[in-house]
């Protein structure tokens, strides 16, 4: 792929609704109030009740049911509700489902659900705070984002990459995918982050996953997302089956943490994925 067939592919990506891109302004913007998130949600009652449904879902686990979003960001929090409706907004733009060539959006979904469940149940581990939790979810559902582009731009190609793939466990990903395609998912990914103006914590887990910079001893959303993503790919919720990952010896040595400790902490993912997969079927 050259230059402009990339751009073309970028370009390709639907833009995110006025009503996302309002969230994302708002989100970026460190002084805007809860009150002004309530005021954007609301312009769009489809996603008001999707966000609802939401947070009364099993996933949540809410007491009492929450019937107005005033209320649901007094319990849960103002970056809950902004990770919330910025998520339903996301998956929303992308409405392909069922099989693409070799490539199946179910999986491909159900893969992205697994990151973002098992990037939170780290966090949790990690002792982020319940406010935060809801950034590291996003974060692990949209990892893969540069995927979809890909396969909707030319699929016979990005079925090569698949059958390379599974040929060839032992082999990067992204390697195959620049001799296959000339780019890859992750590239892609940074592209679709500054068209849609992403923050930059979603930006650098997209363009980072698969070889996170390791700066001090922080447990950051790439951090957690890596990790998730390996856990994922081994209890196979990935597309490429039986690909052989293990948890990377230098995150883990700086991380100070041990196998035992992530596999403890990962233990309830296919359990939290069940009740997660509502975000799945929220419908366009
Ligand atoms: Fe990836
Ligand atoms: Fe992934």
């Amino acid at each position: 792929m050259d230059q402009d067939k990339i751009m073309d592919c970028v370009d390709n990506v639907p833009s995110l609704s006025p009503t996302a891109t309002k969230i994302i302004q708002v989100a970026n913007n460190m002084n805007a109030s809860a009150n002004e998130l309530v005021q954007v949600i609301k312009m769009d009652p489809v996603l008001t009740g999707k966000v609802l449904k939401l947070i009364n879902s099993v996933y949540y686990g809410m007491p009492q049911k929450v019937v107005s979003l005033g209320r649901a960001v007094i319990l849960l929090g103002i970056n809950t509700i902004k990770n919330l409706a910025l998520s339903t907004a996301v998956l929303g733009a992308f409405k392909q489902k069922g099989k693409l060539g070799a490539f199946n959006m179910n999986l491909f979904w159900e893969h992205c659900l697994g990151c973002g469940v098992g990037s939170k149940l780290l966090a949790k581990s990690q002792g982020v705070s319940k406010m935060q939790l809801e950034e590291y979810f996003i974060a692990g559902l949209l990892h893969d984002i540069g995927k979809m582009p890909l396969v909707q731009f030319d699929h016979e190609a990005y079925d090569k990459v698949l059958k390379v793939m599974e040929d060839e466990p032992e082999r990067d990903e992204a390697e195959i995918e620049e001799e296959i395609l000339g780019t890859t998912h992750t590239k892609i990914g940074g592209l679709i982050a500054d068209k849609w103006k992403l923050p930059e914590p979603l930006k650098e887990s997209i363009t980072g996953h698969h070889n996170p910079t390791i700066t001090g001893t922080d447990f950051s959303i790439k951090i957690a997302v890596h990790l998730a993503n390996i856990d994922c790919n081994r209890k196979d919720f990935g597309i490429v089956p039986s690909r052989n990952v293990e948890f990377t010896e230098e995150v883990l040595e700086a991380m100070e943490m041990t196998d035992v400790d992530l596999e403890l902490a990962l233990a309830p993912l296919e359990e939290e994925i069940e009740l997660a997969k509502v975000f799945l079927k929220l419908g366009n």
